[in-house]
């Protein structure tokens, strides 16, 4: 088959994810065969490397062994089995796992990121409506939120070119100031910022705590928002102030966890949520999995004779046994191989090697864990798309949002291909200015 031969039929029969399809009259679409570690390899041989690890979801490079190994051999003897009524031993050790890493004793799961959002929301609602608490129906986000696009997590969604066309549709959910530190007033430190966005916050929960469920947040790093950081003390006060005034706090890890923030979740035991939502990187980018994590309370409130008072969901593929082991063989990499101190040493490399970019007119500079951004002052208004086109030509896999550039790399990258992806970086801006 010829490369233009498959690009045509996958322009005819496949609709393309977040892409208005006529774009590719004049962007073409990139014809993969096959992935090696940190690379991407198309159908004539010609290699990207992976920045943004296909969508923040492979944390240990495409095809590695181990995980490909533990999914095979979990492939000879059960591909999948229902998991209302019956259970196997991936899906309980996967629990026990992550139980033991989180504090979160109890795992609901789904294949996506934004149905593990809408559970996480149905089940705050559910458990307030079993402890009789009828009013508290209503949620909060932050400005400039993703939860992803099903309508209830759309709902609380706050990017309006995902979210206005669907307006209509949409329950409507308050958004509080977000405590992204780009926004702070000049002279601001970004803890300070951080503090007077948690006293915004604290007034309207103390004035509205009777009807609202609860508060889901992306912690340290709203993603989709253009790699916004902001200080960790916000996340302590959001913990102190919604145990105050008993409104759940819903732990969006869907894009950070498992260690893109440097520690393995971004919420540590101090600031433990009541619903921790993980995804994309659970299983180091090989096959859907999501899940929620929620505490023994949450679930005693479900634990009754009468069926309703249960958690009625289901998803077809819940727990599916392959994604499970696709998952423990992920986490297995964490311990053998130390990853978290790795990382540690590998981002002080990026930060050092990174500062050649300050040549280029960029602003807000910022790191955490293993994501990387800037947002660079272009007169292009086509920035975005020239930047992605030019990263391409040179061989690099980036995804601008807006005038953000970021990088998130799998964790395997090499010092050499760090030094590609700067150096690529550096030529596909300064060509798309
Ligand atoms: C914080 C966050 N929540 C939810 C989602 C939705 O996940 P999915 O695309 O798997 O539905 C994403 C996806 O980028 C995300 O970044």
């Amino acid at each position: 088959m010829t490369k233009q031969n498959l690009l045509n039929r996958s322009l005819q029969a496949v609709w393309h994810p977040c892409t208005q399809m006529k774009q590719h009259e004049a962007f073409p679409l990139v014809p993969i065969s096959r992935g090696e570690d940190a690379w991407l390899i198309d159908v004539d041989g010609k290699r990207y490397l992976d920045a943004v690890s296909s969508w923040w979801v492979n944390l240990f490079g495409h095809n590695n062994p181990r995980i490909k190994q533990a999914i095979k051999q979990q492939l000879d003897t059960l591909e999948h089995v229902i998991l209302a009524g019956f259970t196997h031993e991936p899906v309980v050790e996967l629990s026990e796992k992550l139980a033991s890493l989180t504090g979160l004793g109890h795992a609901f799961y789904a294949s996506d990121g934004a149905s593990a959002t809408e559970i996480a929301l149905k089940m705050s609602f559910h458990y307030w409506r079993n402890a009789g608490e009828f009013k508290k129906t209503k949620f909060i986000s932050l400005q400039n939120s993703y939860h992803g696009e099903t309508l209830g997590a759309l709902g609380v969604t706050d990017v309006p070119i995902f979210k206005d066309s669907y307006a209509p549709l949409l329950r409507q959910s308050m958004q509080m100031p977000s405590p992204d530190w780009r926004l702070a007033e000049n002279g601001e430190s970004p803890e300070n910022y951080a503090l007077r966005c948690a006293d915004t916050l604290e007034t309207y929960v103390a004035e509205h705590a009777n009807e609202l469920a609860a508060f889901i947040i992306e912690p340290l790093i709203q993603c989709a928002a253009g790699m916004g950081i902001y200080h960790s003390i916000y996340l302590q006060r959001a913990r102190e102030i919604c145990t105050r005034y008993q409104v759940h706090l819903i732990a969006d890890e869907i894009a950070v966890g498992f260690g893109r923030t440097g520690s393995m979740f971004a919420c540590g035991q101090s600031n433990r949520p009541d619903f921790m939502c993980l995804s994309k990187g659970i299983t180091g980018g090989y096959l859907p999995l999501s899940v929620v994590l929620t505490s023994n309370e949450i679930y005693q409130a479900f634990y009754d004779d009468n069926v309703t008072r249960g958690f009625l969901h289901s998803h077809s593929y819940t727990g599916n046994p392959l994604a499970c082991s696709a998952a423990l063989a992920t986490l297995a990499i964490f311990e053998s191989d130390n990853i978290l101190v790795k990382n540690e040493e590998k981002a002080a490399y990026v930060n050092n090697k990174m500062q050649v970019l300050t040549d280029l007119p960029i602003k807000h500079l910022r790191h955490q864990g293993m994501i990387w951004a800037f947002d660079v002052e272009a007169n292009n208004s086509k920035f975005s798309t020239a930047c992605y086109a030019q990263a391409l030509e040179q061989g690099l896999l980036l995804r601008p949002i807006g005038n953000v550039v970021y990088w998130m790399p799998p964790y395997i990258i090499s010092e050499n291909e760090i030094d590609f992806m700067v150096e690529k970086t550096y030529l596909a801006i300064k060509n798309a200015l």
